[in-house]
């Protein structure tokens, strides 16, 4: 698949006002500020493609890219922003859950994690629930040019380990991510087209 002829195709507020439900769709999830958007950018070779920022809680929709007529990626809204009202949140956590457990094209979820801070209470969920319902998940430790590569290692390890540990690594893959310095990008490509590509 040709990443980089990716194009914008429509945000949804809700699960109702998605595209049609068919095809083939990977999304991305985890924290607020975690780095999905920077990463749909680093993957396309495109900055301007999904909006970022230093503002936790900056994509507030369910953001859909199409890579072809059935091939999709999608940016959710983080989870997890104290600063967010809580109604708000509660409102998130709604259509992020709708759009989760009922959308039928859904191959498979990116789970994005700070690799300063993996592993929060949400990502734990959002594991179990993706084990539960069977649908593979593929981590990224995202920043990882935030630490020196030994670090980043030990980190990556750990997280295997926990993984394990909790029974959830089966269907579940990690890796290293930088956005910033490109790191990891031919890893992800690899397994966005084992799961787009059926
Ligand atoms: P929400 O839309 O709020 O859920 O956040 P997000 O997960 O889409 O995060 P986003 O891509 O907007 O990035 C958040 C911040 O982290 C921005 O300031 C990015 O520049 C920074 N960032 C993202 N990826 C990397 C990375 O690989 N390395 C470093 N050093 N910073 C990064
Ligand atoms: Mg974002």
């Amino acid at each position: 698949l040709n990443y980089r002829a990716i194009r914008f195709l429509t945000s949804a507020p809700t699960l109702a006002e998605c595209p049609e439900d068919s095809g083939a769709e990977v999304a991305f999830a985890g924290r607020s500020n975690a780095g999905k958007s920077s990463a749909i950018n680093a993957l396309t070779g495109n900055s301007k493609l999904a909006r970022t920022s230093k503002t936790p809680g900056r994509t507030q929709l369910i953001n859909f890219f199409s890579l072809s007529e059935q091939q999709r990626l999608v940016d959710l809204p983080g989870y997890g922003y104290a600063k967010v009202a809580r109604v708000m949140k509660d409102e998130w956590q709604r259509h992020l859950a709708a759009y989760l457990e009922q959308r039928q094209c859904l191959r498979g979820l990116v789970l994005l994690m700070d690799i300063r801070q993996p592993l929060k209470e949400f990502d734990l969920h959002m594991l179990t629930w993706a084990v539960e319902a069977g649908l593979p998940v593929h981590c990224l430790l995202t920043k990882a040019d935030k630490l020196k590569h030994g670090p980043a290692n030990n980190i990556r390890f750990a997280v295997e380990k926990a993984l394990r540990e909790q029974g959830l690594d089966r269907e579940v893959t990690l890796q290293l991510f930088s956005s910033t310095r490109k790191t990891g990008i031919d890893t992800l490509e690899r397994k966005l087209n084992e799961w787009l590509i059926s």
